[in-house]
């Protein structure tokens, strides 16, 4: 009670001008990265709403909800579109469509979340490392060049927290061979200049993957993903596989999987897609503020927005001499400020991973693992929540 009112003496004695009793007070609040329950407290009778629908239908594999769903996705995107069970499947159903198998090997960034590597193991084929460029933290196609083989039968590129890799560049380097977007951390960035002109992530390469992980750019409330694809051929061979390998019921023609969007997630996100675009502004806005805030800070490497793409900000990633990273994380979090390393380890130097190449230098890899942090970035923080995460920094190195 007495802090309160010491707080309240304060903004009285006009520190009101310069910022509102709920950012004084807000100084001893926690920051986590995400706070989905207040993200949804908005449109959370919507939410209810359309739970309650799939509830009551009785529908709860497939039906109406889903195709609506998948029905919004594709005309969003512009290209055919499926639900699947993950983005991990999602991956996995799209490397089987593309036939890749033992003694195939698939091209992937040693900087990235573990599934991109993972299901290229899981079909016995072997993942080849390449290095990513440390200012957009994407493929760099010149190592792709050099770590190209014969049997070199894919091209994982992932567009790494919310921006897109360069596939013009891949693309020139890639020649025929398949390129699968991981558009799990992207879904609505969209290129702004070049070949790709208008076109959003996922929709250019063979198959684009989404991930519906709970803090995905679209999230649902479990799992959830999709799979996108332009070629009839493709999308067709990849929604059979992830039938059980049936084109129709009970002919089944190849060795599928299980893997669905469930009714009720897909009513989720059918509430949530409503509101993509508003997350998206806010996101750019928080961003834009960690800029402004965060300029000074010489000690830091700021986020860089590509020439050729719009960012959907999943995650706002700054890079900290590898010196400072763990302290500067440490006292963030001593302050109530949430932060994440994403990823601690490149994926060649995992145990499970052993068996895959490192024909290429992935020396960038290796050094972003020691310096980049991850701050909060959730549509419904403040600004003001920014502007304490970015003072708690300035008073760590002393600004
Ligand atoms: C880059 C990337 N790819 C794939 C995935 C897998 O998605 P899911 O968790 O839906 O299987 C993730 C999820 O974290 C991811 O970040």
């Amino acid at each position: 009670m007495g802090v309160f009112f010491i707080l309240y003496f304060l903004y009285r004695l006009d520190l009101g001008k310069i910022c509102t009793l709920r950012q004084i007070m807000s100084i001893h609040k926690t920051i986590p990265m995400i706070d989905l329950p207040r993200v949804h407290s908005t449109y959370k009778e919507e939410l209810d709403e359309s739970i309650g629908f799939v509830v009551n239908s009785g529908t709860y594999i497939g039906g109406s909800v889903v195709e609506e769903f998948q029905a919004s996705l594709t005309d969003y995107l512009g290209t055919p579109t499926f639900g699947v069970g993950n983005g991990t499947d999602a991956l996995q159903i799209a490397l089987m469509a593309l036939g890749i198998g033992p003694g195939d090997e698939v091209i992937v960034p040693a900087f990235t979340y573990a599934s991109s590597a993972e299901v290229i193991g899981l079909l016995g084929a072997t993942a080849v490392w390449c290095d990513v460029h440390t200012s957009s933290f994407n493929l760099d196609a010149e190592s792709v060049k050099l770590a190209l083989s014969e049997n070199t039968k894919a091209i994982i590129a992932v567009h790494l927290y919310g921006q897109l890799a360069d596939l013009e560049a891949l693309d020139q380097v890639a020649g025929s061979i398949p390129i699968v977007e991981d558009t799990a951390q992207a879904f609505g960035a969209k290129f702004t200049q070049g070949k790709y002109k208008g076109k959003y992530a996922g929709t250019v390469g063979a198959f684009g993957t989404l991930s519906f992980f709970p803090t995905k750019p679209l999230g649902a409330m479990g799992d959830g993903g999709a799979i996108i694809s332009s070629n009839s051929v493709l999308h067709d061979s990849a929604l059979n596989i992830s039938r059980h390998g049936q084109s129709k019921k009970y002919i089944h023609e190849e060795i599928g999987v299980n893997s669905r969007l469930d009714s009720i997630q897909a009513a989720i996100l059918g509430v949530k897609f409503k509101h993509f675009l508003p997350t998206l502004e806010r996101k750019k806005r928080l961003a834009e503020l960690y800029h402004l805030e965060l300029i000074e800070v010489h000690q830091l490497k700021l986020p860089a927005v590509e020439h050729y793409s719009t960012h959907v900000w999943h995650q706002f990633t700054i890079r900290v001499d590898s010196n400072h990273r763990n302290f500067l994380k440490k006292y963030l979090a001593e302050k109530g400020v949430s932060t994440m390393v994403y990823y601690p380890f490149a994926l060649s130097d995992q145990e499970a991973y052993a068996s895959m190449i490192e024909r290429v230098p992935i020396s960038n890899s290796r050094s972003l693992c020691n310096e980049v942090l991850s701050l909060p970035i959730d549509p419904s923080m403040d600004d003001a929540d920014v502007r304490i995460i970015c003072n708690t920094i300035k008073q760590y190195f002393a600004i």
